[in-house]
């Protein structure tokens, strides 16, 4: 039976030594926790790193370890002091969690971190390698393994592998201030799907892609290295069950039963009348905002004295990554601020603030999320944050306030929550007292709204969705491929070609024969191309014909000596062997010199544009602009043209990243349309990348072999991913049709791929 193999940094369990006996605690934080309940579920295999250094482990005691965690189903990858110091402590969490929450003030680049980043992202692969089987499913969580997906996929084409990203995804202006943006793009997209929490984070991503990779995305698709990837948000949830039904059994608890902590909590909520609790708990984390709401606190106390000696804040935060310098500072400023603000307000029976700088077993963390009247969650930034998720879900009564921060992922989903900017004392103070007032129906209004959200995206319904879309996404690749022309394809249409006595051979040229160029000048034909398109142009019974958007001049002057046949600018000119140049159509051009202002404010607004002027066309290029104005533009370009093109007898026509005007009577339909009446060709084969082809796939007889470039939506019957792939077919005919070759060991001597 095919598994699901889920892939992160850290596993979700933690191990220490001592004494040479192993210590085992769940591992803290939103991956762990949420992807924990996932792993409980169905058959997968967890691969990650079981937080022990390589160095402390002899061989029995890596034995115990690798017994320990196969025993909760899964697997260990070890990792050295070296990459702990400069994988984990450094590029993972100076350099990558910094930026992408920005505090780029913190962030820290440095080639020796990114270095032990790609070697341990290679550790994960071979480990995740070593235990894939096919139609397994990698499912890798977080910014510590980007590269992963990429190093999968290189060598196992067919693995399905999913990504989901737990921490934001900045915007491309952060973004691009990374020295290693390229690669690191380059390695999330080796994954078919993508996850993010939020629609933002994706279109974050999206941006980045566009921008930096200069690759084009369609809604939510990227067509890379002949794959479709999908990019989609899916806003984690929590194993909702799990702290409700813990919540209602502690309701129940008889005084023997409950813990210290709640005893302790209790007997202040009795000590006082009307006291009230404020809680947070976080990871000490610069994100989280734990000083801004320390302060916040203090100024509430100021502003509205009538709490004092009522309200009692429990601040817990769970002690990360203390080796990072930012961490240490962190810590340092909390000690200071907890004892300030203590010192300054506590009296004999009352502390504001009780502070606990440690890690909690799940029965304390229920305590305390049952016992206080508010959640006081502020982070700067966070990708989701699911402790304001837990703290509703135990809220069995349904009182209890949420004060949340609009920064954090969750805020997006949790509009009923009051809502906070984390910088903004002064709001942070009054909503404060406006939770402790509201009244008790208001409250369990907004929360029976929160909970049946989060009742119905729980966890296993967040990973439900994720692994159903990347199934679906796996599909959608092979319909795609399905069109391809494959091995079996190509030797029927070869077979076709040799059988027939006088084929049409169609060739368009940009993004056909050559790639592009960020100046159309520059595509000039290579040696190798003329080579083959004049063996080409020489076998008996074959018409070699160039169909290109191209002026004349300039395909008369790559070409013009070859003999081929040539169709310029779209089919308004032809040209045949020696002979002059005639026009296939009587144009007009009066028009030009009414559109030629508006285009040209269009080219002064949009920097990386230019307008290409053509005997009997205009051509507005915008393939060096940036991505998302040059879109954006095109757009209204179109809008604008379409109320001044009605005058005339003109159409529009979308590009590879070019618009055109042009007669209508011109396309590339009607000029192969025209040839087809010249002779009687028994083998008709047309190829062409983009929207101007279309016209040529459509007006072809059905008989007639279509093939577009690249994957994207056609009219053609087949695809082929792109110019090498082209140049390789063009190869085959030639081998097919040459004389001498015996069509058994000519077709079929090469069926792969
Ligand atoms: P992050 O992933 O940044 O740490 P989240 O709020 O998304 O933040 O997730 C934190 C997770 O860690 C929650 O599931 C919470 O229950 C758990 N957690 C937080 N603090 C503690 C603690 N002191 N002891 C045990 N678990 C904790
Ligand atoms: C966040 C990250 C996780 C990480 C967790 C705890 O939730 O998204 O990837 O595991 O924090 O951090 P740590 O560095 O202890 O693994």
């Amino acid at each position: 039976m095919n598994k699901t193999i889920i892939v992160s940094n850290r596993l979700p369990l933690q191990i220490d030594i001592s004494n040479d006996k192993l210590r085992i605690t769940p591992s803290v934080g939103g991956l762990a926790t949420g992807m924990k309940s996932v792993h409980e579920e169905g058959k997968t295999l967890w691969i990650g790193w079981s937080g022990l250094k390589e160095e402390d482990l002899d061989d029995t005691l890596t034995r115990k370890v690798d017994q320990a965690v196969a025993q909760e189903h899964c697997a260990a990858v070890s990792l050295t002091g070296k990459d702990l110091d400069n994988f984990y402590y450094g590029f993972s969490n100076r350099t990558l969690w910094p930026l992408f929450h920005y505090f780029m003030e913190y962030t820290y680049f440095e080639n020796i971190q990114w270095e032990s980043y790609k070697r341990v992202n290679r550790k994960f692969a071979d480990m995740v390698l070593k235990h894939t089987d096919d139609g397994d499913t990698i499912w890798i969580h977080d910014y510590q393994l980007l590269l992963l997906p990429e190093l999968i996929k290189r060598e196992r084409p067919n693995a399905s592998i999913g990504f989901f990203l737990h921490i934001p995804f900045p915007s491309y202006e952060v973004f691009r201030t990374m020295p290693w943006r390229e690669e690191l793009l380059r390695g999330m997209l080796g994954a078919d799907l993508l996850g993010f929490h939020t629609y933002d984070y994706e279109r974050h991503f999206l941006s980045s892609v566009r921008r930096i990779l200069r690759l084009d995305t369609h809604f939510n698709e990227i067509s890379y290295e002949g794959r479709t990837i999908r990019v989609d948000s899916f806003p984690m949830g929590i194993d909702y069950r799990k702290f409700h039904n813990a919540a209602i059994a502690h309701g129940r608890q008889n005084e023997a039963q409950k813990s210290d902590l709640q005893k302790r909590l209790d007997t202040h909520l009795l000590s006082t009348p009307g006291a009230k609790m404020i809680l947070s708990i976080d990871r000490l984390d610069y994100t989280k905002g734990i000083p801004n709401r320390l302060r916040a606190f203090e100024y509430f106390l100021e502003k509205y004295p009538q709490f004092r000696e009522k309200v009692r804040f429990v601040l817990l935060a769970v002690p990360s990554r203390s080796n990072v310098p930012q961490y240490q500072l962190l810590k340092k400023e909390t000690d200071e601020l907890v004892g300030r603000i203590n010192g300054r307000f506590s009296s004999v029976s009352w502390t504001p603030i009780w502070y606990f700088y440690r890690s909690m077993p799940f029965e304390n963390l229920i305590d305390l999320y049952t016992s206080c009247d508010v959640a006081l969650i502020t982070p700067i930034r966070d990708g989701m944050n699911l402790v304001a998720k837990e703290y509703i879900a135990t809220r069995v009564d349904q009182s209890g306030i949420l004060v949340l921060s609009e920064m954090a992922g969750a805020a997006k989903e949790m509009n009923e929550a009051l809502l906070i900017n984390p910088n903004n004392f002064e709001q942070i103070a009054d909503t404060l007292k406006r939770a402790l007032e509201m009244p008790v129906e208001e409250q369990a209004e907004r929360n029976a709204f929160l909970q049946q959200r989060l009742e119905r995206y729980s966890v296993d319904k967040w990973a439900g969705e994720f692994l159903k879309a990347l199934r679906a996404t796996r599909k959608l690749h092979h319909v795609m491929v399905s069109r391809k022309l494959n091995a079996e394809i190509r030797e029927q249409v070869l077979l076709d070609y040799y059988k027939s006595k006088n084929r049409l051979l169609l060739l368009d040229y940009d993004g056909t024969l050559v790639n592009f160029t960020n100046k159309p000048k520059e595509a000039r034909p290579d040696e190798a191309l003329y080579d083959l398109l004049d063996r080409l142009h020489q076998t008996p019974g074959t018409d070699l014909v160039i169909i290109s958007g191209r002026d004349k001049e300039t395909l008369g002057e790559w070409f013009g000596d070859r003999g081929y046949t040539l169709i310029a600018e779209h089919g308004a000119w032809k040209k045949e062997g020696t002979e002059d140049w005639t026009p296939l159509e009587t144009l007009r051009t009066d028009w030009m010199q009414n559109l030629k202002p508006v285009l040209d404010t269009f080219v002064d607004r949009t920097p990386g544009t230019f307008l290409e002027e053509k005997n009997f066309s205009l051509a507005w290029h915008f393939r060096k602009a940036d991505p998302e104005l040059g879109q954006m533009r095109a757009t209204e370009l179109k809008t604008v043209l379409t109320s001044l093109i009605s005058n005339y007898e003109l159409s529009v026509l979308e590009g590879n990243k070019v618009i055109e005007i042009k007669s209508s009577n011109v396309n590339k339909g009607r000029a192969s349309s025209r040839m087809l009446t010249e002779k009687n060709y028994d083998f008709i084969f047309a190829m062409g990348d983009d929207w101007t082809d279309e016209y040529m796939f459509e007006q072809l007889p059905d008989e007639a072999v279509t093939v577009k470039v690249g994957i994207k939506k056609s009219g053609a019957r087949y695809f082929v991913h792109d110019t090498e792939k082209v140049r390789e077919l063009l190869e085959h005919f030639l081998q097919a049709g040459s004389e001498d070759a015996g069509i058994g060991n000519t077709l079929f001597f090469s069926s792969k791929n």
